[in-house]
């Protein structure tokens, strides 16, 4: 008895995940959840991060947080340490949608239960992970399309895009782009004359919008994956001369409080939600597909959208 209970305790305390809470290696009964996020690459990151850690703490679940820095390796690598020590339950946010089926399956090989957060995998075996909590990317997507199609309904010429995708081969990046895409297809007037990715950074998105100003003369949108790509290519246009707001329209996706504040101050002009607090949800989860309980499939986040008017009404309360 007293060898199998060292056992058990020298299997949770090994690894090097950052440990957001001590406790429950020491052979309590607490829920251990090990938590693979992308990195922290922009403002919805880290109000991410922040959900999952405090729900956890709020929950009693004992969580061992890995920071995978955008890369698609370290996440493998981080699960297959939660693997090793045995957690209860596996969760992360995958980096990009493809190359998961090996490492999934050796969850599923070793009885640990996998939630998929935030974005989802392209896996056909359903059954390697147990539920996918996050938004509809693709509505977003179309929901900036669809703005963008009334906001120019008596364009008489043509009206120049350029996009500023998020991390190649994720799933925002991939839906947003098919949602606006389709929810601007029937216009002729709207084109997009270039699309390149900015990494979901603020330093990513300057940097591309400033070759999209200097390689295309008249640029009248910008559709940006996300706000900090948005807020760095803001500084790429006023050192170009230009206003943003007023001679490139700004449209981007997220609604954390910065880009807000571009929204509410009149140099963005449209914005489509995507919350980051998906932790107190998580933890829900986590409990339940733990206890052997069913979950749905698919639980997607409720989501909004801003104008100019709304952001500033939404401002004094916004939490992240
Ligand atoms: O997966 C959600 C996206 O990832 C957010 O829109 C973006 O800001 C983040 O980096």
């Amino acid at each position: 008895m007293l060898a199998a209970g060292l056992l058990v305790t020298g299997l949770s305390a090994c690894g090097n995940s950052d440990t957001g809470d001590a406790a429950g290696t020491g052979g309590d009964d607490k829920l251990v959840l090990g938590f693979s996020q992308v990195g922290a690459e922009s403002g919805w990151r880290t109000a991410n991060t922040t959900s999952v850690k405090e729900a956890a703490a709020e929950a009693g679940i004992e969580l061992k947080f890995d920071d995978a820095q955008q890369k698609q390796e370290n996440q493998i690598k981080a699960i297959r340490n939660f693997i090793q020590q045995k957690v209860d339950v596996i969760a992360f946010s995958p980096v990009v949608e493809s190359g998961w089926d090996t490492v999934l399956k050796e969850a599923k090989d070793a009885g640990i239960p996998v939630i998929l957060t935030d974005r989802a995998v392209d896996s056909a075996d359903k059954s390697l992970y147990k539920t996918f909590l996050g938004s509809d990317f693709v509505k977003e997507g179309r929901l900036a399309g669809e703005w963008l199609v009334e906001e120019t309904k008596s364009a008489t010429g043509p009206v120049n895009i350029v996009e500023l995708q998020g991390t190649t081969g994720s799933a925002p990046a991939n839906d947003r782009k098919k949602g606006f895409g389709e929810a601007i297809a029937a216009n002729p007037n709207l084109k997009i004359i270039a699309s390149q990715s900015g990494d979901f950074t603020r330093a990513g998105g300057k940097a591309v919008m400033e070759q999209f100003l200097k390689a295309n003369p008249k640029i009248d949108v910008l559709f940006s994956h996300n706000d900090d790509m948005g807020l760095g290519a803001l500084e790429a246009i006023t050192a170009a001369g230009k206003e943003p707001g007023k001679d490139i329209k700004i449209i981007t996706v997220d609604a954390v409080k910065d880009g807000m504040q571009a929204l509410a101050d009149g140099k963005f002009n449209f914005i489509a939600e995507c919350s980051p607090l998906l932790g107190p949800q998580l933890m829900d989860l986590a409990k339940k597909v733990h206890a052997g309980e069913e979950v749905p499939p698919r639980i997607e986040t409720e989501e909004t959208t801003f104008t100019q008017e709304t952001a500033k009404e939404a401002l004094p309360t916004r939490k992240y």
